[in-house]
């Protein structure tokens, strides 16, 4: 541990490269993908990446509410990502907070490039994000979910959006930041890609890098996406290899 001010900040990064857990600086946490995790949902997916736990449902087309969101020439994509009191260590005031009402804003924007909206004209795409446990990288982990349960729900997209965050730590870029990474390190850059166009669909930054150390992350994280896309194809395989009477018991 070293001593900032009062702070106690752990050493992210050894003389040899590793990482607090051990990873090496291009290397993802372990992931996990259920597609069809849920029954009342019409698509839904659970993840599991590192310590986050994070449920996706998708419901629609079907009616909007609000009514007044309602669009004539296209179906409205409304996000709902909410974590949950118990998912940190500091209890969360229940609620949407002005992070999540961000969260969910950009996550349905990252949709809105890859959903074929206009087939489905005056009817809502609502997909819900719910964060049951949290360390760092859960929009992201809330992006994959929710693409898979898209997926599941068969709803006609470009493809899928898998997504990391990038960040610096020690001084070096680093793949897929933990929560002591994200919270003591220089900078944190959550992605999301279309792996068919290899065009990005959202990209936030918090902290400072320079020029070169944001080319650097973006060829890390779009690695990182390629990686995860492979796994959530996997996932839905898995759920669709399934005869169509064992779906309902999946
Ligand atoms: O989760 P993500 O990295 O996408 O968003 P963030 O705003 O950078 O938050 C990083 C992490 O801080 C979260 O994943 C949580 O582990 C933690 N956090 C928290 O402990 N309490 C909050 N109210 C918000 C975030």
């Amino acid at each position: 541990m070293g001593n900032v001010g009062a702070k106690e900040v752990p050493v992210l990064l050894s003389p040899d490269g590793r990482r607090i857990d051990g990873r090496k600086l291009d290397e993802l946490r372990e992931i996990r993908i259920r597609a069809g995790a849920l029954h009342q949902a019409d698509g839904s997916a659970f993840v599991e990446w590192g310590a986050n736990k994070v449920m996706a449902a998708v419901y629609g087309p079907r009616e909007v509410h609000p009514r007044h969101l309602q669009q004539n020439d296209k179906a409205v994509i409304q996000c709902r990502y909410n974590m949950a009191a118990f998912s940190v260590d500091e209890r969360k005031r229940p609620g949407l907070d002005r992070r999540s009402q961000e969260i969910s804003k950009v996550i349905a924007e990252a949709f809105e490039s890859v959903v074929f909206a206009e087939e489905y004209p005056r009817t809502s795409i609502d997909i819900y994000i719910e964060v049951l446990q949290a360390n760092a990288g859960t929009r992201c982990a809330g992006l994959v979910a929710a693409s898979v349960a898209l997926a599941d729900a068969g709803i006609p997209m470009v493809d899928l959006l898998p997504a990391v965050a990038v960040g610096k730590i020690g001084g070096a870029i680093a793949l897929d930041l933990k929560k002591e990474e994200d919270n003591f390190g220089e900078a944190d850059l959550p992605m999301a890609l279309v792996p068919q166009s290899g065009r990005l669909v959202l990209l936030q930054m918090e902290g400072h890098m320079t020029e070169a150390e944001l080319a650097e992350s973006l060829d890390l994280g779009v690695k990182g996406c390629r990686d995860i896309y492979e796994k959530m194809k996997q996932a839905l395989r898995e759920r669709y290899a399934l005869r169509p009477s064992d779906r309902g018991a999946a």
